[in-house]
């Protein structure tokens, strides 16, 4: 869990797998010469361009500039975090991974492994109740009434409450301390007025929808009564290891179908996801009785480069657009889409796949309106676009969100295109530096984004947003990039005086060069990752285009140059005020503590 993974073990993973068993099941090689070559899997196209060089248990493609080694191939293909990658290489030839745990941490990761445990525990016993209750045929009933098959309720692991007040508390609850976990899942409400019964179950006499994190673990249910009593969904409270703003329905069910999904479709409910997904369309999710989030969005443009809303066509389905498209803005870097559906009115996209089928259905979504038409249609619905108030108005309406955007030629054509709709020139000022992102509590501290801005596409080459760094991270950046820098440059131990920001993670940076000289670019990574300076790189590579390495070791010098200088002419004029201050201080006691204006 949130342990942080210790270097050595990567290292002794990395010495023990191979290259070549990881990529060759994956994608189908030919050898050529030393190497193995074929198609990458990382970008469209007809001759290979996509290399594994087993000697330097490393692959690269010509095309699209993605490479690394056993552990980035796994992350990019399967698109893992890097625990998740770890972990799975692991698993592959037998190994647990160890965490280095602070006491404390520990504490916390035990609580939380108990909870999924129980969880886990809980939605087979749900499971089984479908199976075998003498209730279970209304259960059963209920489903086939909705369409669904067997085989997307096991895929979905759909279960049956029966009915009572103590099922769960009965079967799971046997001491005190499982009754406690069971409350902190969220599994059994507390009436304090009743001294006796307090403790009962909150599901009962409801279809169970097992909530799945990113790993397949359950995290909470989703309950659905089988008739029209309200309710009609009761869904886990937020718990320690369920955070409704970070989780999406159907992720997991997903992943585990579409390897390489192009898009996903976020719609609002449980039934929409299954009935989706029993049609043929995997690559729905639902918010959890939430708005969309950012966080929910970055989630999915980690994954692919599009997105497509689905929402009500009446006034609370625009409406719930607009706020999703106010998450989405921020986010819009360039080669990423975000689509807005509009379903008939009274239809959801369950009823709709129903009526119209898939093929009718896929095909309304790649007619979905794109986000620059929805922004300024909707801005333009408020205001009259002929009249030069109009005009006015909605220029400087729709400049608060534009700027919004990030850096890059989609924000470029949004700015245009309010300056054709309104006859107002308005460039494009520089966007605000933005706010970082809210840190993710829990898995994704060690998370990075490839080197590729997005699934299945060649990174972006033309007109590439320009990445503003600190010296510090540029210096990080290049190094990575080129690790053998390491040895050709000497680093005066005077490095560790600078005081700007970003110093400490390219100290850290250093002395893991250092200390593994020959490492490749994915084993530093690897190893800078499994420290807590870890969390930093996903930010720097989220952004990081494919440079040509010349020219690489002189930048490097050059900042190193220029930051040493920086901090040697200030430590001058410190130097200089502190004797300035000690001379004042001697003529008049006074003035001692107070620096001198110059
Ligand atoms: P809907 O009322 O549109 O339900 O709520 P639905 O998904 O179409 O359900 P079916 O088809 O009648 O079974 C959409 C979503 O809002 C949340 C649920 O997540 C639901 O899937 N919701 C709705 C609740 O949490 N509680 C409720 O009482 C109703
Ligand atoms: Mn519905």
């Amino acid at each position: 869990m949130s342990g942080l993974i210790p270097s050595r073990f990567i290292d002794d993973l990395l010495s023990r797998i191979d290259i070549l068993d990881v990529v060759e099941p994956r994608v189908k090689l030919r050898k050529t010469g030393k190497n193995y070559s074929g198609l990458c899997p990382f970008h469209q196209e007809k001759s290979p361009s996509f290399t594994v060089q087993p000697e330097k248990q490393f692959y690269y493609c010509f095309g699209c500039g993605a490479g690394g080694n056993a552990l980035g191939f796994v992350m990019n293909f399967e698109s893992l975090d890097f625990v998740d990658a770890v972990e799975m290489l692991a698993k592959s030839i037998g190994l647990d991974v160890p965490r280095e745990e602070s006491g404390q941490n520990k504490q916390v990761d035990m609580r939380h492994a108990a909870l999924l445990r129980m969880l886990d525990d809980i939605s087979a016993f749900y499971q089984q109740q479908l199976r075998q209750h003498p209730q279970r045929e209304r259960a059963v009933g209920y489903l086939k009434k909705r369409g669904l098959s067997g085989e997307i309720a096991r895929d979905f692991g759909l279960g049956y409450a029966p009915t009572g007040w103590d099922n769960v508390l009965k079967a799971f609850g046997s001491d005190k301390e499982k009754q406690t976990l069971l409350l902190e899942a969220g599994m059994l409400i507390e009436n304090p007025d009743n001294q006796r019964n307090s403790l009962y179950d909150r599901f009962r006499d409801r279809i169970m929808y097992p909530i799945r994190d990113s790993r397949g673990r359950v995290i909470g249910f989703g309950g659905r009564v089988l008739g029209d009593d309200k309710p009609k969904y009761l869904n886990s409270p937020e718990t320690p290891v369920f955070r409704k703003g970070e989780e999406l329905y159907g992720l997991y069910e997903a992943r585990k179908k579409l390897r390489n999904p192009q898009r996903f479709l976020i719609v609002e409910g449980y039934m929409d996801v299954i009935a989706l997904a029993q049609s043929g369309i995997h690559y729905s999710v639902a918010t959890l009785g939430t708005a969309t989030s950012a966080s929910h969005l970055r989630i999915l443009f980690k994954l692919v480069p599009e997105v497509v809303f689905c929402f009500d066509g009446d006034n609370a389905g625009r409406e719930a657009a607009w706020r999703a498209l106010q998450q989405a803005l921020p986010l819009m870097e360039d080669g990423r889409t975000a689509r807005f559906l509009f379903l008939p009115e009274g239809q959801d996209p369950d009823t709709q796949v129903r009526s119209i089928g898939a093929v009718a259905f896929e095909a309304s979504l790649g007619k979905a309106t794109g986000l620059a038409d929805f922004f300024f249609d909707t801005l333009s619905a408020r205001t009259d676009r002929n009249s030069l108030e109009g005009k006015a108005l909605i220029s400087k309406l729709a400049q608060p969100f534009l700027e919004k955007l990030p850096k890059g030629v989609y924000r470029q054509l949004m700015f245009d295109q309010l300056g054709q709709l309104t006859g107002v020139r308005v460039s494009a000022p520089m966007p605000a530096p933005a706010s970082p992102p809210p840190q993710p509590t829990y898995p994704e501290q060690q998370q990075y984004t490839p080197n590729r801005p997005s699934f299945g596409r060649p990174p972006a080459r033309n007109s590439p947003p320009k990445v503003e760094w600190s010296p510090c991270m540029r210096m990080v950046n290049l190094l990575i990039r080129k690790p053998d820098i390491i040895g050709q440059v000497t680093i005066p131990d005077e490095l560790g005086e600078i005081r700007t920001d970003d110093r400490d993670l390219l100290l850290k940076v250093v002395e893991i060069a250092q200390a593994w000289p020959n490492s490749n670019t994915g084993e530093l990574m690897s190893r800078i990752y499994a420290t807590a300076y870890g969390s930093q790189l996903t930010e720097l590579f989220g952004k990081e285009l494919i440079t040509p390495t010349e020219g690489m070791l002189e930048e490097f010098k050059d900042i190193l140059q220029r930051l040493l200088g920086q901090h040697r002419n200030l430590k001058i004029l410190r130097d200089t005020k502190r004797k300035l201050r000690e001379m004042h201080s001697e003529d008049d006691p006074a003035f001692s503590g107070q620096p001198p204006d110059a």
